[in-house]
């Protein structure tokens, strides 16, 4: 045992240890990584968390895909969120936080979570604190992609046009971005006062937006 002293080896077995702990997390840390990807429709919250996930390994909880995939297995859930989504406004809170509830308890073991579209209202920022607190966690860090109306728009149709997700309608997007602002965006404060706000300039391509999600997260102090 002695030779862990031994400087070579123990620069190889620190290495063997930051390997291990990389294959979750990519860098060395001990705490979970807990993420919120945040902005308006067509941001880029679901594109950017897929790299997310890749690099960080992270249990990626989407609340708008959780919902989709209600409605189309025609549940009750899925009936009751359909009235709201086609119209592009907010599933009420006590809905989607019980959903959140259920699924942080179903994955006690994940390295940390990227929230994408959760929360979207004040009370389910209070509430998402208040889960991660009785795991003895936080959020580390939310991630605001920055983009103006009319690139969010053109997405959004273009997605429509391409894909034909039933609420990339220009009619429903105008309604998505009026609940962005009228009841989400103010998280923003939210965030800021908490220290954990992170403004991401979201126009360029994929890749460069990626690049500059890494450098924030990479920074992070754990
Ligand atoms: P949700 O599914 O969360 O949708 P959204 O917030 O409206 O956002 P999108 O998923 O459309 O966009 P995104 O930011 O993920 O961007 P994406 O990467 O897809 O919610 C849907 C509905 O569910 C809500 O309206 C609400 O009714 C309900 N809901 C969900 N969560 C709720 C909650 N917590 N509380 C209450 N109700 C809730 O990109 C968009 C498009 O742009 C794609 O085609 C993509 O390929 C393209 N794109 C991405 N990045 C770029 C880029 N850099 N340059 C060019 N194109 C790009
Ligand atoms: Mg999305």
């Amino acid at each position: 045992m002695i030779y862990y002293n031994n400087i070579n080896i123990g620069i190889i077995l620190t290495k063997q240890t930051i390997f291990y702990l990389c294959s979750y997390n990519s860098k060395l840390f001990l705490f979970m990584l807990n993420i919120v990807i945040f902005g308006a429709p067509g941001s880029g919250k679901g594109t950017q968390s897929e790299k997310l996930i890749e690099k960080y390994h992270l249990t990626h909880i989407s609340t708008g895909e959780i919902l989709r995939n209600e409605i189309e297995h025609d549940t009750k859930l899925g009936q009751l969120a359909n009235k709201y989504m086609s119209e592009g406004q907010l599933v009420p809170d006590e809905v989607v936080i019980d959903i959140l509830d259920g699924l942080l308890g179903d994955n006690p073991d994940s390295v940390g979570f990227i929230f994408d579209g959760f929360p979207r209202t004040l009370k389910q920022g209070e509430a998402l604190d208040k889960m991660l607190n009785k795991r003895g966690e936080r959020i580390n860090v939310v991630l605001s992609l920055e983009a103006d109306d009319e690139e969010l728009t053109n997405r959004l149709i273009k997605r429509g046009e391409m894909s034909g997700r039933s609420d990339d309608t220009l009619e429903t997007i105008k309604a998505r971005l009026q609940v962005y602002y009228g009841q989400t965006a103010q998280l923003k404060e939210y965030y800021a006062n908490q220290g954990n706000l992170a403004l991401i300039n979201g126009i360029g391509t994929v890749d460069d937006i990626f690049g500059r999600i890494e450098n924030t997260v990479d920074k992070l102090k754990y």
